[in-house]
C-alpha cells in the first residue's frame, strides 16, 4: 500500500509475522511501481545495498544493521558468520560512512555477548536503536532546519521559498522523514508556501525518481528541472535557498555528495545563496580532514551511462543510448569544499561548515 503521508514512509522493518525476514522498499522500481523487497539473509542484504535497492547514506546503514541481524540467525556458528557478513557489508559501498558506522556499533554490541544464544536479541535490538535513533536525527534536523525556512518565508512575506534540492536525501534515503527533505516537510505541514527545484540527478535518477515522488505523495510542491538548471534559475532569482544531504563530511566539514553538488555550491556562492547540507551526525567521519584528499569515491557500472530505463507499455525496458565503445566515467559522487557551505543542519542544531561549528555542537568529539 502507498503510503499517504511523511509520518508513513519507513522504508526498513522487521517483518512482524516472520522474525527471519527484513523487509524495504524496492528503490529500484520507484517511480512506477511502490513494491517491497525481502531481505532473508544478509548476502540479500549485501545485493540490496550493491544493487541500490536501498540507498542514501542513513538506510545503507540501517540496511548493514539488519543484516547483520540476519547473519546472527545462522544456526551453527552465528558469531563467525556476523563477522563475515560485517566485512562483505563494509565492502558493499565505499563512500557513505553512515555504513561503517552501524557494523561498528553492531559490532560492538556483539562483543557484550556471553553466549552465542543472545547474538540474535542483542543484534536485533542494535538494529532496532539505530532506526529508531536515525527518526528521531532526522526529526530533529528538520525542526532546525525549519527555522531557515521561517525566516525567508517572513522576509518574502509568505510567497513560495523556493529550495532547490540534488539526489534523494528524502525520507527514502533514511529509515524516515530524510535529512534535506525533513525540514521541508515540516515547513509544509506547518502552512508555509514551499515549492522544491528538484534535480533530476543522473545519471540514476535518484531526484527525478525518487524525490519527485516522495515530494508528490506528500503534497509538496516541486517542479523537476535538468541537472544543469539551476545555476540558470539562481541568476534570475528563483532559487531561495538550496539544501542537500551528505554521504560523508569530514570533521573539517568538506562534504561528499551525489556528484553535481559541488557544481550547485559553486552556482549559490557565485549568486550569493544560502547553500546548506543536512546531516545527522553519523555521517560525520571524525577520522577525516580533507575530504577531497580522504574520501573514497565510488565508480559504478557504466551501464547506468550508456542505458536508459523506463516503462513502455507497463513493462521495464532499458535502451542504450550512446553509440557502442564509448569510454566512460561514473563517479557517483563529488565533494563540496567547506568554504562553499554557508552551513550544516544536524539533530542538533545549525552551524558554521567548520571544525569549530562541528565541535561547537558535538563538543565529545574534540579528542577523537
Ligand atoms: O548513490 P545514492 O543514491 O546512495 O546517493 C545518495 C545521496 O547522495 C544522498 O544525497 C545522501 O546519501 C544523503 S541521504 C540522507
Amino acid at each position: 500500500m502507498l503510503p499517504e503521508s511523511a509520518e508513513d514512509f519507513r522504508t526498513i522493518w522487521l517483518n512482524p509475522d516472520d522474525h527471519s525476514v527484513v523487509q524495504v522498499i524496492d528503490q529500484r522500481k520507484l517511480p512506477h511501481d511502490y513494491s517491497i523487497h525481502e531481505l532473508r539473509s544478509w548476502t540479500d542484504g549485501v545485493v540490496a545495498i550493491t544493487e541500490m535497492t536501498v540507498r542514501g547514506a542513513p538506510l545503507i546503514g540501517a540496511t548493514a544493521a539488519w543484516s547483520l541481524y540476519l547473519a546472527s540467525l545462522h544456526g551453527i556458528a552465528p558469531e563467525a558468520e556476523i563477522r563475515t557478513a560485517a566485512a562483505a557489508l563494509l565492502e558493499s559501498r565505499p563512500t557513505a560512512v553512515n555504513l561503517r558506522w552501524a557494523v561498528e556499533r553492531v559490532l560492538a554490541r556483539v562483543d557484550t555477548a556471553s553466549q552465542d544464544s543472545d547474538l540474535v536479541a542483542l543484534t536485533r535490538l542494535e538494529a532496532e536503536s539505530i532506526c529508531d535513533e536515525d527518526i528521531a536525527i532526522c526529526r530533529g534536523i528538520g525542526e532546525h532546519g525549519l527555522r531557515l525556512i521561517e525566516e525567508i518565508s517572513a522576509r518574502k512575506n509568505g510567497a513560495p521559498v523556493n529550495i532547490l534540492t540534488h539526489c534523494n536525501a528524502g525520507s527514502l534515503a533514511t529509515v524516515n522523514w530524510g535529512t534535506a527533505t525533513a525540514p521541508i516537510y515540516f515547513a509544509h505541514q506547518k502552512g508555509i508556501a514551499v515549492h522544491v527545484w528538484v534535480d533530476e540527478t543522473r545519471p540514476r535518477n535518484q531526484g527525478s525518481q525518487l524525490t519527485a515522488w516522495e515530494l508528490a505523495a506528500n503534497h509538496v510542491p516541486h517542479t523537476l528541472i535538468v541537472d544543469n538548471t539551476g545555476g540558470h534559475l539562481m541568476q534570475h532569482d528563483k532559487v531561495d535557498l538550496v539544501i542537500t544531504g551528505t554521504d560523508r563530511t569530514t570533521r573539517c566539514a568538506d562534504v561528499a555528495n551525489k556528484i553535481g553538488t559541488y557544481l550547485k555550491a559553486l552556482a549559490a556562492t557565485d549568486n550569493n545563496i544560502p547553500f546548506y547540507v543536512a546531516l545527522p551526525s553519523t555521517t560525520i567521519d571524525w577520522n577525516s580532514r580533507d575530504g577531497i584528499l580522504e574520501i573514497p569515491i565510488e565508480e559504478r557500472d557504466p551501464l547506468e551511462l550508456t542505458e536508459t530505463c523506463g516503462i513502455s507499455n507497463g513493462k521495464s525496458i532499458c535502451v542504450r543510448t550512446v553509440a557502442p565503445d564509448t569510454p566512460v566515467s561514473n563517479y557517483a559522487f563529488d565533494v563540496t569544499p567547506a568554504r562553499l557551505v554557508t552551513g550544516l543542519i544536524t539533530e542538533r542544531g545549525i552551524c558554521s561548515a567548520s571544525e569549530a561549528g562541528l565541535l561547537g555542537l558535538f563538543p565529545e568529539m574534540r579528542e577523537i
